[in-house]
């Protein structure tokens, strides 16, 4: 059996590393890295960064995995998902059999947490349940805590509740019943532009903890076209940005 580390890495700055993130990162035998394309790509190229920055030229190697196709015209999209994520779990642990000896420990830079928004111990369930893996968890900084440090805040009020949700959800549902705090992730639509800016702050962050950092909030009807303007313009620079948001409604309001 081999051991698979899942190390959360916080937003790629080796500063993010908790001691028991570098601890980990050094008793690794080799990487797994699953190349997606794009800003991925980059983000893979940050992991490695990252490894180099810790671990040095010490005796450890990175393996490149590739990331099996997924079928984006499937109307099902939960069993899409979860086809491709079989597949992606077969694939890392036969690509992880043929590079280390049984008892040798693998490992996995998951960007942030992985308990957020991150396939990673998903796509080795298989593994588990089947015997071939061992697996270990190491707790990132999420991009959630960056922002809410990057505001000096805190995202949930005395007694109330804290929704994390997508984007595309946000769009499609609003605010959930009786929740007046939400962050927002995965959206590259600038889903808050459906939200009744009445009684609505917004605590917005891209690039938090990496050299565009940028952040704004305010009054969603004030701030709002002020945080399309500034994606955009980094976009245009970047080529992709990754931003998270809190939408955070006056409890009074109906
Ligand atoms: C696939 S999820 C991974 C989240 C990650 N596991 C975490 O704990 O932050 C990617 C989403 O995380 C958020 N995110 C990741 N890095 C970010 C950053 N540096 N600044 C702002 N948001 C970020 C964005 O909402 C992005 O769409």
């Amino acid at each position: 059996m081999r051991t698979v580390e899942v190390i959360g890495v916080g937003m790629g700055n080796p500063r993010h590393l908790t001691q028991q993130a570098v601890d980990a990162l050094r008793r690794v035998d080799a990487f797994f890295v699953l190349e997606k394309g794009s800003a991925a790509d980059e983000l893979a190229e940050l992991r490695r960064d990252l490894c180099r920055a810790v671990i040095g030229t010490g005796d450890y190697r990175l393996v490149a995995v590739p990331d099996p196709p997924r079928d984006r015209s499937a109307t099902a999209y939960a069993q899409a998902v979860e086809d491709w994520t079989a597949a992606r779990g077969e694939v890392l642990l036969d690509t992880m059999e043929a590079h280390l000896e049984p008892g040798q420990t693998a490992g996995i830079l998951a960007w942030g947490d992985p308990a957020f928004y991150d396939s990673t111990l998903r796509v080795l369930d298989g593994g588990r349940a089947t015997g071939r893996l061992e697996v270990e968890v190491v707790p990132g900084i999420s991009s959630i805590q960056m922002l809410a440090a990057a505001h000096r805040i805190s995202l949930t009020r005395v007694g109330q509740p804290l929704q994390v949700t997508t984007g595309r959800r946000l769009a499609e549902e609003g605010f959930p019943p009786g929740c007046h705090d939400v962050v927002v992730m995965l959206d590259g639509a600038c889903s808050f532009q459906h939200v009744d800016p009445g009684g609505v702050d917004i605590y917005w962050g891209a690039d938090l903890g990496g050299p565009d950092q940028a952040v704004i909030a305010g009054g969603l009807g004030e701030v709002g076209d002020a945080i399309l303007a500034r994606r955009a313009e980094i976009r245009s620079r970047r080529g992709w940005v990754m931003d998270t948001y809190l939408l955070r409604r006056d409890v009074r309001h109906p």
